[in-house]
This record gives structure tokens, C-alpha cells and sequence, in this order.
């Protein structure tokens, strides 16, 4: 007990059959702060997620959550014990309305009661969302769509939500957008976020810690700020030329 880590892996290496994508990673999310991991396209910051979540092949190494080793948990274990993850894609259901999304989010909860006050409180962070309700969640903007899907995971009153790429495929200009709303939520809350990001200055610009990612092994670790101004972000940008690339170089 007594860690200032909410997340912790140690020596985590992890993959998918034989093909080894994370090696011996030391990843710690700082409490009640915002947490950045960036990196460039496939160099393991999904999978590090979803092994924290219990969905990819840890092949040694432990996850704790609260100073508790969950290594062994099944996901919705791990979802019960507060841990939010918001996937990459397919993180909302298209052809329900934004009402049913949020509930079925809920639906291991049975009081209704409860689950009236989450809405009140979901609806109160994303005022727009109320206005919504009887929308079908696949006509919502791309931003909007995000704020659902970080809707639907606070329904679940975590106390910590990772968030993988919520700008990818986003207009550039609802880029700021996002980050913006994620920043303000954390400071609302005092959840402590993760958010995995391509867009590393943006993202960066909102976070107190960070990370960057290179072949499934950290490069850097240390503050927010001092990532900005390092030189290895530089690298990493004229290293991976990618489609948002483009954006970047103006930013
Ligand atoms: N289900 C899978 N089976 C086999 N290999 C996979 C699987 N999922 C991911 N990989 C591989 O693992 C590596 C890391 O993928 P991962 O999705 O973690 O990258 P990422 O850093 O999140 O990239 P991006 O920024 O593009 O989302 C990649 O080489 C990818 O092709
Ligand atoms: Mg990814």
C-alpha cells in the first residue's frame, strides 16, 4: 500500500501467439493525474492496454491496480474493480440511440436509481449528449461519438479510464476539441487518465506524465512538459511519416 501509482506493470512482455510486441515493460500511471503514452503506429500501446485489461497474452510479468496483483483476473473482473478502457474502435453500438448506449453501458448495474444519477452525471460532463438521446449513436459527429464512448465508460464509475486514440480519424479541427474535453473531464473528476495518442503534442500539451513507446519498449519517461521540449519527440515525428503527419508539421 502506500504507492503513489493507481497502475503498475512490472517486467511486462506481451504478445499474440509467437509474435513478441512488449518487452519487459515497467509502466506506472501517477494517481489522480493525466498519464500520455505516445509512439508512433504499431509499436505496442494498444497492446500494452489490453494487456492491463486482460485481453492479449501476457507471457510473464504482473499488472497491479491499488498495490493488488491482477495478473490473474478475467477482464470484467477487471472492469469491476474500476479499471475504464475505452478500445481504439468499435467503442460505441451505431444502430442503438445515444439513451440505449449509455444504458447498456450500465448493465451490470440494477438499481435504477444508480444508474439515473451516472446519466445525470455523464449528461452534466457532455451536455450535448442529453440534447441527443433518441439519436441513434452512428448519426453523431466524430467528437460527439467520442463523448459517448467516454460516456459509457464513466457509467461504469471507474477510477481510472485509459483511453486509446480517441482523435483518430477526426478532423483536424475537432482535434483540440477532444483534448480539451478529456482535460476538463479529468480535472472535474480527479480521475487519473491514460490517453494513448499519435498526436503526441496535443495530447501532451494536456498531460502531467508521459511516455514514449519504440518497439514495444519505453524511450522516454519522465513529465509532461519535459517530453514536449525533448529532443526524441522530434525524431519520432520526422522518424514515422504519417496521414496526420501533415497537421502536425503546422502545429
Ligand atoms: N491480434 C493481433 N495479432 C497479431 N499481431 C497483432 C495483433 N494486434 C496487433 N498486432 C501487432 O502488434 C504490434 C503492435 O500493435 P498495437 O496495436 O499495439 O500498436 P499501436 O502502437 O497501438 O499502433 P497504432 O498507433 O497504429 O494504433 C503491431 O505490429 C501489430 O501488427
Ligand atoms: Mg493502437
Amino acid at each position: 500500500m502506500g504507492s503513489k501509482y493507481i497502475l503498475e506493470t512490472k517486467g511486462l512482455n506481451v504478445g499474440y501467439g509467437p509474435i513478441h510486441v512488449i518487452y519487459d515493460l515497467d509502466f506506472k500511471v501517477p494517481d489522480g493525474e493525466v498519464t500520455i503514452i505516445v509512439g508512433p503506429n504499431g509499436v505496442g500501446k494498444t497492446t500494452l492496454l489490453k494487456a492491463i485489461m486482460g485481453l492479449a497474452t501476457v507471457y510473464s510479468g504482473e499488472v497491479h491496480f491499488e498495490g493488488n496483483n491482477i495478473s490473474n483476473l478475467p477482464p470484467y473482473e477487471r472492469t469491476k474493480l474500476g479499471i475504464g478502457y475505452m478500445p481504439q474502435t468499435g467503442n460505441i453500438f451505431s444502430n442503438l440511440s445515444v439513451d440505449e448506449n449509455l444504458k447498456m453501458a450500465a448493465y451490470t448495474m440494477d438499481d435504477p436509481d444508480v444508474i439515473q444519477d451516472k446519466l445525470e452525471f455523464v449528461f452534466n460532463l457532455f451536455p450535448r449528449l442529453k440534447d441527443y438521446m433518441p439519436r441513434a449513436a452512428g448519426t453523431l459527429s466524430g467528437g460527439e461519438r467520442q463523448m459517448l464512448a467516454e460516456g459509457m465508460v464513466l457509467m461504469r464509475d471507474p477510477k481510472i479510464m485509459m483511453v486509446d486514440e480517441p482523435t483518430a480519424g477526426l478532423m483536424p479541427k475537432l482535434v483540440n476539441d477532444v483534448m480539451r474535453q478529456l482535460k476538463e473531464m479529468a480535472d472535474e473528476t480527479g480521475l487519473p487518465i491514460v490517453l494513448v495518442e499519435q498526436r503526441a503534442r496535443r495530447a501532451l500539451a494536456v498531460g502531467d506524465y508521459s511516455y514514449m513507446m519504440r518497439g514495444g519498449r519505453f524511450t522516454f519517461e519522465g513529465s509532461a512538459p519535459d517530453l514536449l521540449n525533448h529532443p526524441l519527440l522530434n525524431e519520432m515525428y520526422l522518424g514515422a511519416v504519417e496521414v496526420h503527419d501533415l497537421e502536425k508539421v503546422k502545429e
